[in-house]
């Protein structure tokens, strides 16, 4: 018996180290650090898998969570990979030392120059529109084509909008500060503040959530939130797309604020040649397809069809302000809304 089960430890002990190591090649692997949490992504990294015979070893968490883990445990770090979405986290990663230049002609090639930084610390992956989701029937399409109309004082109590400090307001506020000058930002934040229907509250969804019950006319939400509750199988959660619209602002001057999903190969990876392969990969139509079904994101390379559920909003015009540009803002955008009264 002794020798039976010493042999059966011994057994799932080798088990073991080929299931860490597939093929016994301990540098065929890629620790991805995601901020991501899709069931989708599961599938997205699997194909990866197949396609290449590099194996995932995937950690989910959130971006603050992740950060504070990769600065602890600095050089030793198993992570390869940063994923994470707005331009304002992943600039966080890169200004914390976290994150290596990179270069990569395939990138180079397929993703706008805007949409990935000019050093190759991170690639935009996805594109992400901050926009207005309204009240079609207590607002016009005019009244909300802008982002400015959402300062102006016939919008007085109208406005709802989540907290300040998100990484979506900031990034938001700081394409503003970039586009028309620090004072310009300061007058908008002041203005959408004083407009504000309750305090700031809630994510995305639950400001549109708070358009369809009437709570207010208008909210800043990202695109995907509204297309979801569009795309979903509930009838209650359709119904609050239904009572919605949603506004692409700024088609006339600038175009809608655009932001990323991206990828930065950490400073201290491994596996630094993976690294890129994955990201690579991620640009590719195969990889693109699978990084934006779930997600319902836009796809960042010419050419990829739109998930399923984007073809019902309109063409539109994006911004092409350099996002590089947004990171090293979002201190003097906090200013500025907490000086706004914008919690
Ligand atoms: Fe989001």
């Amino acid at each position: 018996m002794r020798l039976t089960l010493a042999t059966l430890l011994a057994a799932s002990a080798l088990t073991a180290c080929a299931g860490d190591a597939p093929g016994g090649d301990e540098t065929n692997v890629v620790t991805v650090y995601s901020a991501r949490h899709y069931d989708g992504d599961k599938a997205m990294f699997d194909a990866f898998e197949a396609d290449t015979g590099i194996t995932v070893q995937l950690r989910e968490s959130r971006a603050p969570q992740l950060l504070e883990t990769l600065k602890a445990e600095g050089a030793s770090s198993p992570a390869d990979v940063i994923i994470a979405s707005d331009v304002g986290a992943l600039w966080q990663f890169e200004e914390a030392g976290l994150t290596q230049a990179s270069t990569s002609d395939a990138l180079t090639a397929a993703i706008p120059d805007t949409l990935r930084d000019p050093d190759g610390h991170w690639y935009g992956l996805a594109k992400r529109f901050r926009v207005i989701a309204y009240d079609p029937e207590r607002l016009s399409p005019d009244q909300v084509a802008t982002y400015d109309a959402l300062a102006d004082p016939a919008l007085e109590g109208e406005v709802c909008a989540r907290s300040s400090s998100n990484i979506y307001n900031l990034s938001l506020l700081s394409s503003k500060i970039v586009e028309d000058g620090e004072d310009a930002a300061s007058a908008w934040a002041q203005g959408v503040s004083n407009n504000l229907a309750r305090p700031p509250q809630g994510g995305d969804t639950a400001q549109i959530e708070a358009v369809a019950a009437g709570e207010c006319s208008a909210a800043i939400a990202n695109h995907y939130y509204w297309v979801r509750l569009a795309a979903s199988n509930a009838d209650d959660r359709r119904e609050i797309a239904e009572a919605t619209a949603l506004s692409f602002p700024d088609q006339d001057a600038g175009g809608a604020h655009v932001n990323i999903t991206g990828a930065a190969v950490t400073a201290s990876a491994p596996n630094a040649e993976n690294a890129i392969a994955l990201i690579e990969w991620l640009a590719t139509s195969k990889g693109q397809e699978l990084l934006v079904a779930e997600t319902k994101e836009y796809p960042i390379v010419e050419g990829v069809p739109l998930p399923a559920g984007l073809e019902t909003l309109p063409d539109f015009t994006a911004s092409e302000i350099s996002l590089d540009a947004l990171g090293p803002l979002q201190g003097d955008a906090q200013k500025l809304y907490t000086a706004a009264g914008w919690d």
